[in-house]
């Protein structure tokens, strides 16, 4: 089980202490949303700012792409130093060219649902990916609530890679706390990523060793 802080929700004038602060607290991986303001109505960091976290953490960099022609930014990233990158299904057209590429970078690759898109979008892929990301919000802005309709999508992905795919890493993000996070964990998912969960308490040490405490109930 692997929590994943969202930046996100971090104060970007203080990033590299909101970082550190996790990476303390016993975080696994650091989150980090990519927006376009095409894809999704906001926008938010690029590759420069992987670039300059990188130095900042050992762990792994999970970079969430919610952006459109993902391949067109699949090198920067990879070059910026990210561990993961993961792209919507509903933004890639031509999703096994897209991992391949993301593959032939030597970075974990990844391949992210809306909550609306049915989980067969990523059924003939699942051999081929080290991760789905499971969006239990519609993408665009921390601090929204959770969509509890996805829940079968996580049972329904991880009995699917039970046969092709036993290694394969469901992730799930949006609307993650103590709560939710243990339903999602019980349908299946072993990365939890959160944002204002962990960003908007003081204490972050605590905020994921609660979070990690409902996983194992
Ligand atoms: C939403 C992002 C999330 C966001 C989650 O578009 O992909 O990673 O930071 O924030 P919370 O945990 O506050 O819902
Ligand atoms: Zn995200």
């Amino acid at each position: 089980m692997k929590i994943a802080p969202s930046i996100l929700s971090a104060n970007f004038a203080e990033l590299g202490k909101e970082i550190k602060d996790v990476e303390n607290g016993g975080a696994d991986y650091i989150h980090i949303d990519v927006m376009d303001g095409h894809f999704v109505p906001n926008i938010t960091m690029g590759p420069m700012v992987v670039k300059a976290v990188r130095p900042l953490t050992d762990l792994p960099l999970d970079v969430h792409l919610m952006i459109e022609d993902p391949d067109q930014y699949i090198e920067a990233f990879a070059d910026a130093g990210a561990d993961y990158i993961t792209v919507h299904v509903e933004a890639a057209a031509h999703l096994h060219r897209t991992i391949q590429l993301i593959k032939s970078k030597g970075v974990k690759a990844g391949v992210v649902l809306n909550p609306a898109t049915p989980a067969e979008w990523v059924q003939p892929i699942l051999q081929d990916i080290d991760m789905v990301l499971l969006m239990t919000v519609n993408p665009g802005f921390g601090g929204q609530s959770f969509i509890p309709s996805v829940v079968p999508k996580i049972k329904q992905i991880r009995s699917w890679a039970d046969e092709v795919n036993p290694n394969l890493e469901i992730e799930v993000d949006g609307g993650i706390n103590t709560e939710t996070a243990a339903v999602c964990a019980e349908a299946g998912a072993d990365v939890f990523v959160a944002g204002s969960a962990i960003y908007n308490k003081s204490d972050r040490r605590a905020a994921i060793q609660e979070l990690r405490k409902s996983l194992s109930n």
